[in-house]
């Protein structure tokens, strides 16, 4: 055995807008149907952040019902990531804006971006700081504003994704309970699939750009859809072998909130019924980041998951990344 500490959950929240937009009001938008959003994607409304609402806002609503489940102060917190594509500004970090907002003047804290499979990088990377004893909590946050980055006459686009937060707070657990496995992936050659093109180095902002709408989301959605489908499955089966487990030993799935279809072929390959599949993106659709996060919080709020559960988390997004992880709760 080696000396390394293992490392869960203490502790989940989540924090979504009011507003909501439903199939019916996008009818009166672009040129949909309730019965094509449904049928194609499983999705029937989701949630929109107000004009004073930015990213730091929801991950601090989520932040703080995090830190309470896991009976952890500001203080006590030693590193705040958000994982992100809609931060609040280029920068600073909206995990500095966090930091600031929850009074945390002990953590470090910065953004990390891989797209939807963003809170899995995410606690990934905070699970190796509290196993090599570095740190000792690690607040990991999934949350996006998408709505600020659609294209609302992009029917191809605005049907899918709403805005949230997810957060959980990570520390020390008993030796072999807490995050088993997990699998990072990467393929850049598809970044070109989904993309906000400009407003970075290659495509500063101009009257152009702006005219051109690339500061929205553009998306190959078949060419996204045919890898969630075949990553989606393995990432989950790969966590598994690696935390020495058999596909029976899996409790619950909670997957990355795209599309019905995609969640339907991850849980035929590792041959789960859908009864231990978290789906909430009727509800709230998309929200990249902060997907995962909200799911699990729902999960753990409806008593899905108990202790000592096997649970495998896994998504796949823009990059393209994907990420997995098998959780023993
Ligand atoms: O987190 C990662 C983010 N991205 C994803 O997860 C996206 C993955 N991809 C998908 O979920 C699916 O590809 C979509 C839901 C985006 C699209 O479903 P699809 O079954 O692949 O449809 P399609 O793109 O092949 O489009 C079929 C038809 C097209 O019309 P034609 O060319 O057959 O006449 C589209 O123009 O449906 C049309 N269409 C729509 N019709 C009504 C596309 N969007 C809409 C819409 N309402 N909103």
């Amino acid at each position: 055995m080696n000396n390394l500490k293992s490392v869960g959950i203490l502790g989940t929240g989540s924090a979504l807008p009011e507003k909501i937009l439903t199939n019916f009001d996008l009818e009166k938008m672009v040129e949909t149907s309730d019965e094509w959003i449904v049928s194609r994607t499983g999705i029937k409304e989701r949630r929109i952040a107000d004009e004073n609402t930015a990213t730091s806002d929801l991950s601090y609503e989520a932040a703080l019902k995090a830190m309470e489940m896991a009976g952890v102060t500001a203080e006590e917190l030693d590193l705040i990531i958000v994982a992100t594509v809609t931060p609040d500004m280029a920068f600073p970090a909206t995990a500095c804006i966090l930091q600031d907002k929850l009074g945390a003047k002990n953590a470090a804290a910065f953004d990390l971006e891989a797209a939807c499979s963003g809170f899995l990088y995410g606690i990934t990377t905070g699970q190796q700081f509290i196993a090599t004893g570095m740190y000792k909590k690690v607040l990991v946050i999934g949350a996006e504003t998408l709505s600020k980055i659609t294209d609302w006459t992009d029917r191809g686009t605005c049907v899918l994704f709403g805005d949230g937060a997810g957060a959980v707070v990570l520390g020390e657990v008993e030796e072999g309970s807490g995050i088993l496995s997990t699998d990072l992936g990467a393929k850049g050659e598809g970044g070109k699939y989904l993309t906000q093109p400009a407003g970075g180095s290659r495509k500063p902002a101009t009257i152009e750009t702006v005219n051109n709408k690339e500061h929205f989301i553009q998306m190959g959605g078949g060419e996204v859809f045919k890898f969630a489908v075949r990553i989606m499955g393995q990432g989950a089966e790969t966590v598994i072998k690696k935390a020495g487990l058999e596909l029976e030993d899996v409790d619950y799935l909670v997957p990355h909130q795209a599309n019905i279809r995609i969640i339907e072929a991850a849980a035929k390959r590792i041959k789960l019924p859908m009864e231990k599949v978290k789906v909430n993106l009727d509800k709230y659709g998309n929200m990249s980041a902060a997907s995962i996060p909200i799911a699990l919080d729902e999960a753990v709020s409806e008593g899905k998951i108990n202790k000592g559960d096997h649970i495998v988390l896994v998504g796949f997004g823009g990059g393209l990344t994907w990420g997995a992880a098998l959780i023993k709760w």
